[in-house]
């Protein structure tokens, strides 16, 4: 049973399979994306309902831009009509939406409907909704290394005590952005056990979990099971397995 008292602060998301689930089905690849987006409608609500603070999911990554025109341009197409038909429940839900990649290379539209989701969702206090969109980790680092090497070039900073956090704080994770630091737990779904590019620096002592499900098929239960694996891990971060008591 998941317990309730011990919600990861942070659960990260890298849904994966909307193609083969697609295949599976018989049906084009966007009507997988278009699966995909009502099972991320219905984690969003499940992460609200645990109390979880903040999720980031994968949504599409600087390497996704390789897909044909049409597929990608449908991603981007269905991500707005996801944000026209559920920012007020979302609204209404005090989820505040945030968005995570270089935002500047989005098709206008879709830039458009975030810029809204954004601004409306703004004061919300409840669930951190961080989307990862044109997202890259090798990216994010190379943009904090750039902005490291600027200030160090203007005398603002001493390249010699530069620090852990003063790399994070620049990260599309960090307080000068979404401010969602690390997180607990990544779950990929699609038996796929690879990070493709999604936080690399932040995964330092993450727990992994890889399920088989297709990211359309993966509900609000097989969240809660995967969320139960977690749980059961021992995060021990360098040291020593905490002896039990007794
Ligand atoms: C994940 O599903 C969604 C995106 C990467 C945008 P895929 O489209 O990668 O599905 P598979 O991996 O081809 O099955
Ligand atoms: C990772 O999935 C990106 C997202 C889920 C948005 P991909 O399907 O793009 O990853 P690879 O190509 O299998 O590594
Ligand atoms: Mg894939």
């Amino acid at each position: 049973m998941l317990d309730k008292e011990r919600i990861p602060r942070h659960v990260a998301i890298i849904m994966d399979g909307n193609g083969r689930w697609a295949t599976k089905h018989g049906v084009p690849r966007l009507a997988g994306h278009n699966a995909g987006m009502k099972a991320m409608k219905e984690i969003v609500k499940r992460s609200h309902e645990l109390g979880v603070q903040h999720l980031t999911v994968y949504a599409f990554s600087t390497e996704n831009w390789k897909r044909s025109a049409e597929e990608v341009s449908g991603i981007f197409g269905l991500l707005v009509t996801y944000v026209e038909s559920e920012l007020r429940e979302i609204s209404e839900n005090n989820v505040r939406i945030r968005i995570m990649g270089d935002t500047d290379a989005l098709p206008e539209k879709a830039l458009k409907a975030v810029n809204k989701a954004i601004n409306n969702t703004a004061g919300n206090t409840g669930l951190q909704f961080n989307i990862a969109l044109n997202y890259g980790g090798r990216e994010e680092i190379r943009r904090a290394a750039a902005e490291l090497a600027e200030e160090a070039k203007a005398g603002r900073i001493d390249p010699d005590a530069i620090t852990d956090e003063d790399i994070s704080r620049r990260l599309f994770t960090g307080e000068d952005h979404a401010g969602c630091g690390d997180p607990d737990v990544i779950i990929r779904t699609s038996g796929e056990e690879r990070l493709s590019n999604f936080l690399l620096w932040q995964c330092a002592y993450s727990e992994f979990v890889f399920v088989d499900d297709l990211w359309p098929d993966f509900t609000p239960e097989r969240y809660e099971e995967a969320l139960e694996i977690y749980q059961n891990r021992n995060r021990r971060y360098g040291g020593r397995t905490p002896e039990k008591k007794g």
